[in-house]
């Protein structure tokens, strides 16, 4: 079959095949898809660069799939073959960026009507992060929430959840993508390249870090009420992760934890994790005309650098996504 490979790592080093192996019959809960569309991550990029080798050493990268089911293990309960599903999958598995590719059903939800593959493979893992992060905050409507980030795949996202839980929303971008990020429903915008959101002292009730900044936490405490919350889904790291950045990492949560208990402030730090009920909410966001997908490009499978580089540049507008065709 078709799809991306690396042997070794560095973007460089990825490489189109045609004579990939295809994954084995799926056994218990697992599920083959035939891959329509695969959407990429910043995650694809750090583990195609070697950041993460501590954590996972995928061949074939990819963890977002939109596609159609194929065969089923004998323990699927939810698909049967012909069903058009997406999901996100372990990401030390991943495999998603070639034609078929197995994930465990726990991952997967069935596409709502109306979603095509593409638009659909732009959605799972960073709306399940958006979704995780504000139901961590305990957004109530009515509450000013400060989405970091909100032009990203994460934030653009969580501009859209936050706006459909009742909050009012307020996100920092560049300049440039102000409209673009009222036009998912923020009410008003920050340039961070302009101003420093700890200025608005005491104005949000949430803080939700998509960027993942050290400043942002001290300007943060100083943006929020009393008895506000600051979530981070984010680390902002270039290199590997090794040991050391893990304890400084590590130290960085300990320090919040400590820092936000005497601030009056309360800290949470989350991290993706895949899910078919939190896709299904996603799911039915959507259905209700809250949600829609945001997709900035798509590329054919063949135009996998270009990807790769626009995602490593840290400026997408909301998701790029593989379009994968059949030989
Ligand atoms: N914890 C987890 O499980 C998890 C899962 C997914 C992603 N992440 C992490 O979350 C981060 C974001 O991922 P993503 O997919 O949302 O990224 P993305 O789609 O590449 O978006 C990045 C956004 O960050 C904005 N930005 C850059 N510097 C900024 C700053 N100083 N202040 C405000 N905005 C800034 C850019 O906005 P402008 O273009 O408007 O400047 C851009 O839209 C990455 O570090 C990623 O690794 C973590």
């Amino acid at each position: 079959m078709r799809g991306l490979f690396y042997e070794r790592y560095g973007l460089e080093a990825i490489r189109l095949r045609d004579d990939l192996p295809l994954p084995a019959q799926p056994i218990l809960s697992q599920v083959r898809i035939q891959v329509k569309a695969a959407g990429l991550n910043q995650a694809d990029v750090k583990i195609a660069k070697g950041y993460v080798s501590m954590f996972t050493s995928i061949k074939v990268p990819g963890l977002d799939v939109a596609g159609e089911v194929v065969a089923i293990g004998p323990a699927v309960t939810r698909f049967k073959v012909g069903d058009s599903v997406y999901g996100s999958t372990d990401f030390r598995q991943g495999g998603t960026f070639a034609e078929v590719v197995l994930v465990d059903e726990q991952y997967l939800s069935h596409i709502p009507k109306g979603l095509s593959f593409s638009e659909a493979a732009s959605i799972p893992l960073v709306s399940e992060l958006a979704l995780q992060a504000l139901k961590a905050a305990d957004v109530q409507p009515g509450e000013s929430v400060l989405i970091l980030g909100g032009s990203g795949g994460t934030g653009s996202a969580a501009i859209q959840l936050a706006r459909a839980m009742g909050a009012r929303v307020t996100a920092t971008c560049s300049g440039g993508n102000s409209e673009f990020c009222k036009s998912l429903g923020a009410d008003k915008t920050i340039d961070y390249t302009m101003e420093n959101f700890g200025e608005r002292a005491g104005e949000f009730d949430i803080v939700v870090d998509t960027v993942g900044k050290a400043e942002h936490f001290t300007q943060a405490k100083s943006a929020l009420k009393r008895r506000g919350r600051f979530v981070s889904t984010a680390y902002d790291h270039d290199g590997p992760m090794s040991v050391g950045q893990i304890f400084v990492f590590a130290a960085t949560i300990v320090y919040r934890l400590c820092s936000s208990f005497f601030s009056s402030i309360s800290f949470s730090n989350v991290n993706a994790s895949s899910s078919h009920i939190l896709l299904e909410e996603i799911s039915k966001f959507y259905s209700d005309g809250k949600f829609k997908p945001v997709i900035e490009a798509e590329y054919k499978l063949e135009q996998f650098r270009e990807a790769f580089l626009r995602q490593e540049s840290n400026r997408t507008r909301g998701k790029s996504v593989l379009v994968l065709t059949l030989n």
